[in-house]
């Protein structure tokens, strides 16, 4: 058989055993870890819900192939923040109440966090374009920029 796959997800060591070569990061993350913050939208890397950062970089794990992660340190969610310890960009989010269906979030606040993190004081129309590209259906994009533009703060 195949390799065990070795990866750091969220500062952590994991090695897992049997991972087929078709399966995608977001399924490792989820059905092999339990980590559900990445969500399952278009699964064709067009709506940004299963957005992790790869080395700090935002990216769509729906289209990552698991393989192609081999020791390269993933964060989800889980990782980026914590009640009593959330990114500034979580905090943010839930001082402005900016969620509908809440699906279009982890993506949202990944991609933002991303942001911030190499530019802190990011402009509207950066982040207006950093998250163009994240689809929320519900039509909650002015909350969301809003709860990101006062993180950015
Ligand atoms: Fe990955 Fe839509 S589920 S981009």
């Amino acid at each position: 058989g195949a390799e065990p796959l070795h990866l750091l997800v969220n500062g952590q060591a994991q090695s897992i055993e049997g991972v087929p070569r078709e399966a995608t990061l977001l399924h490792l993350l989820r059905n092999d870890l339990g980590l559900n913050g990445p969500k399952y939208g278009c699964g064709l890397g067009q709506c940004g819900a299963c957005t992790v950062h790869v080395d700090g970089v935002a990216a769509r794990s729906c289209v990552i192939p698991a393989r192609g992660v081999a020791g390269r340190s993933i964060t989800t969610l889980e990782g980026l923040g914590a009640r009593g310890d959330w990114n500034p960009v979580q905090a943010a989010f839930e001082d402005a109440q900016a969620a509908q269906c809440g699906y279009c979030l982890n993506g949202m606040v990944m991609q933002a966090a991303a942001l911030l993190a190499r530019d802190p004081d990011a402009s509207d129309a950066r982040i207006r374009s950093e998250l163009s590209g994240n689809l929320c259906r519900c039509g909650t994009h002015i909350e969301i920029l809003d709860a990101v533009q006062r993180a950015a703060a």
